[in-house]
């Protein structure tokens, strides 16, 4: 069974058995009858570097329903269940006037997974509207509820990549939204840019997914045109002194200030100075509007993108001294 359609990066690998299930009790079934064999969950599809055909079953998360929960005189409680697609789920909180997603409109892949590496975007994160979400237990069938600080949310990071690693389905997410007086959050730069361009004074929701859009039209690939997975690399946390001796030999890195002790440094401009930015290898590439992202212009192997995001590594460390880690998940 071809993988292909079900990785944003395109690549050709493939399962030795899949299955898509659509109901908790179809995955519990599953799981149930597969107890003893290895298994692969997917979901959208959009975090994850195959290098390999997948001996283990993949399950394939295809749970779709969003509703309203519950509402008081501020918010609203609404509940999506893994497998709708991130953004269309955005668009349709946008829609009613609900208010927290809107910065991270247009993020590839599905919302049971968003909170796996607390995904985020000009100046939000999940984190900030998640309320919780509900997982099952692959070898007890039992579902979990995680609350928000169950999850230990970080900078791309969560408590499912690490402690609870491979050992839970989350099968659907409760996010509490504004009904009025919006936090409209357009502080990250581009954003501000992209307003006025369009000459918005005050920016609805809608506005604001609008600009969001159209920053990342212009700066990031889309899947479906060329095989891409996002930022390929986080953007790394370092030391005060560390920058210090990076920036002593490079005045004009950007930076932006974590705590009293650790600023992060983003990636893409490391690679884009290590002289990566737009480069070809192959079918394997580095974007040419933004370094962060690597992509597949065609029938690259997950093998010769691995081999790409390696070299980068090796070069931004020995011309910066800072090492730089993948953000997707490498299989
Ligand atoms: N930059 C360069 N060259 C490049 C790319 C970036 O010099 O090729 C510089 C920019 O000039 C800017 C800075 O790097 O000063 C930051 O760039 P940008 O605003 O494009 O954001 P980013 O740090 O590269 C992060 C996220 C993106 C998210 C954007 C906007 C990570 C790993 N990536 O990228 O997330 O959309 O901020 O909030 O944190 C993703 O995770 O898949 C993703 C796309």
């Amino acid at each position: 069974f071809s993988l292909k359609k079900y990785n944003t990066f395109g690549i050709e690998a493939k399962a030795k058995q899949f299955v898509a299930v659509n109901s908790i009790d179809d995955l519990k079934t599953v799981l149930q009858e597969h107890q003893s064999k290895p298994k692969f969950i997917l979901g959208g599809g959009s975090n994850m570097l195959l290098t390999k055909d997948i001996q283990a079953l993949v399950i394939h998360i295809d749970l779709k329903g969003k509703k309203v929960l519950k509402e008081d005189d501020d918010f609203v409680w609404v509940e999506s269940m893994a497998g709708e697609n991130w953004h269309e789920f955005v668009l349709w909180t946008i829609d009613q006037n609900f208010g927290g997603l809107e910065n991270m409109s247009l993020i590839p892949g599905n919302v049971g997974t968003t909170p796996v590496q607390n995904i985020g975007a000009y100046g939000t994160e999940i984190k900030d509207t998640f309320v919780s979400c509900d997982a099952m237990n692959i070898v007890t069938q039992e579902m979990k509820t995680f609350t928000k600080d169950e999850c230990h949310f970080g900078y791309r990071e969560s408590i499912f990549k690490h402690e609870a690693k491979d050992q839970f389905i989350i099968t659907s997410v409760i996010f509490r939204l504004t009904k009025h007086n919006h936090k409209i959050n357009i502080s990250y730069g581009d954003i501000t840019k992209e307003l006025e361009k369009q000459n918005v004074i005050t920016p609805t929701l809608k506005d604001v997914s609008n600009a969001v859009i159209a920053i990342r039209q212009s700066k990031l690939p889309d899947p479906k045109e060329l095989g891409n997975s996002g930022s390929f690399f986080k953007n790394p946390i370092i030391s005060k002194e560390q920058y210090e001796k990076a920036h002593a030999l490079h005045p004009e890195m950007p930076y932006y200030v974590i705590s009293d002790t650790e600023v992060k440094v983003p990636a893409g401009w490391l690679i884009e100075r290590a002289g990566f930015k737009g480069k070809r290898f192959g079918d394997a590439g580095i974007h040419k509007n933004q370094a962060l992202v690597l992509v597949n212009y065609g029938n690259a192997t997950g093998q010769e993108i691995l081999a790409v995001s390696k070299d980068i590594q090796a070069t931004v460390l020995k011309e910066f001294g800072i090492a730089i880690e993948a953000e997707v998940n490498v299989i």
